[in-house]
């Protein structure tokens, strides 16, 4: 079964999450996850559908300005997290570490983790793509190795509200990758809409979708996951 997991980012307040999740009547055979901002999760879990945090830190509690853990989420009903975005990375000093102890802490809490990694266009262009998504990946391998509850999902950084999308051939070709570093379900991000879904999906290795705009308008997110159930 694919997994869709919506990645609304910094949009939708606890009136609009409601209104969405109202609205939401994924059908059978897709897993779909919504990620709200942290606001809104407490409304998104009353709903009932699966919710997942954007991020997560990697201490239970203690003196982390503008942090979450793992215990807080679960508390709460929300039963994973992203960690990684390449946002973090870009805007927030994410790093390779950060990125590694807040999926381990994750994982050992009992929350599922969606850890991502990328390669901006430059290091694809300029043949440094493998060595940046191996840096990644292993940085998570090792911290966490193939875990149950991990998943991966790429999404280069050049494909990310771009409008842009890797080719089918090259999502294909970056999931084995991947994989053969970190044997865990991996997703595809990167302007995933209904238009491109279905080639995407069916590819080998693309076990679902990291989706940001496309989530963020319940009739187009509904459509991907029939897409995805579909397939
Ligand atoms: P996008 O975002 O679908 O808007 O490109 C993907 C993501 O960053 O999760």
């Amino acid at each position: 079964m694919k997994l869709i997991a919506g990645n609304w980012k910094m949009f939708k307040g606890p009136g609009e999450t409601r209104a969405f999740c109202e609205a939401f009547d994924p059908p059978a055979g897709v897993e779909a996850v919504l990620c709200p901002p942290f606001v809104s999760l407490p409304a998104a879990v009353e709903s009932g559908h699966t919710i997942f945090a954007q991020n997560v830190h990697w201490a239970d509690d203690g003196a982390f300005t503008g942090e979450v853990s793992a215990p807080m989420l679960l508390e709460l009903g929300v039963t994973g997290a992203i960690v990684g975005h390449s946002e973090r990375r870009q805007y927030f000093g994410e790093t390779d570490e950060t990125v590694a102890r807040r999926t381990v802490a994750g994982l050992e809490a009992g929350l599922r983790v969606i850890a991502c990694v990328a390669e901006s266009l430059e290091e694809r262009e300029s043949g440094q793509m493998d060595l940046v998504l191996r840096l990644q990946v292993e940085a998570i391998a090792e911290a966490a190795g193939p875990h149950e509850q991990l998943l991966i999902a790429y999404e280069p950084v050049w494909a990310i509200g771009s409008g842009l999308t890797a080719t089918p051939e090259q999502a294909r070709e970056v999931h084995a990758f991947i994989k053969s570093l970190l044997d865990v379900p991996v997703l595809y991000g990167g302007s995933v809409k209904p238009e491109n879904a279905e080639e995407l999906l069916s590819q080998e290795g693309v076990d679902g979708a990291l989706v940001g705009g496309a989530s963020l308008d319940v009739e187009s997110f509904t459509a991907l996951c029939r897409i995805a159930a579909d397939l």
